[in-house]
């Protein structure tokens, strides 16, 4: 499931303005998708130009972007720490500190950069921006514990989909061999506590709810303005 309304310039904007905000020195998280690339191609211009960074990526897709424009990369696995990341949103709750991930089906790696990240920068198009959360939540989901899950979806008062492939017949499998559900709630009216309920089903392996961590949200606009907040 992806959120695909906002333009190209804006997502640029936003991409590029967060990464001018990655100091000499710095251990970087690379985020996922199409306004989290525009940061990672920047980045790698810095790195042309003698910027020093080593990164870590948070899917397939972002460590081959960063091997293409030589943004120097380490194993997730050996880093505990992480100076800055940025990443994409696909909702933006204007008044609170939570988002929406996993419209790339990676927000389990995603979350676990920027719970790494000193500082964990958003970047988003001004189109992702909404007063409540009502964007399908993205739930990993352990294939063997998908009817569990789903059961558990319905009981927290969610509707769940199992995500399909774009490009072939079956579901979507994620980096790490799982399966997603998009889970309707609605809009969330308590994202924390919605959060925690679904960290506590087993089975689940991570839930693109994203409460408490952004440090800062670019958000771009169709003139390439971007504003902090
Ligand atoms: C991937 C994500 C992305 O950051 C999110 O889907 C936003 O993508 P885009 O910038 O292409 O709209 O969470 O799992």
């Amino acid at each position: 499931m992806k959120n695909t309304a906002g333009s190209e310039a804006a997502k640029r904007a936003a991409g590029e303005a967060a990464a001018a905000a990655v100091s000499d020195g710095d251990r970087v998280g690379l985020g996922t998708g199409s306004t989290a690339a525009h940061a990672v191609r920047r980045l790698g211009e810095r790195v042309a130009d003698g910027l020093d960074v080593e990164a870590v990526a948070t899917s397939y897709q972002s460590r081959a972007l960063a091997r293409e424009v030589g943004v120097p990369l380490l194993d997730l696995a050996d880093v505990a720490r992480v100076d800055v990341a940025v990443d994409g949103a696909d909702q933006v709750a204007a008044g609170a500190n939570a988002l929406v991930k996993g419209g790339g089906a990676a927000h389990a790696r995603e979350k676990v950069v920027a719970a790494t990240a000193d500082r964990f920068l958003v970047v988003a198009d001004d189109s992702k921006l909404a007063d409540g959360l009502d964007y399908p939540v993205p739930v990993e989901v352990l294939p063997d514990a998908l009817a569990r899950v789903e059961r558990a979806v319905v009981d927290a008062g969610g509707d769940p989909t199992l995500r399909a492939a774009e490009r072939k017949d079956g579901p979507v499998v994620t980096d790490n061999g799982n399966l997603v559900l998009d889970c309707d709630f609605g809009t969330v009216a308590e994202p924390g506590a919605l959060a925690r309920t679904l960290s506590d089903t087993a089975g689940v392996v991570e839930h693109g709810l994203f409460v408490g961590l952004a440090d800062a949200v670019y958000v771009g606009d169709a003139d390439g303005d971007v504003s902090v907040r």
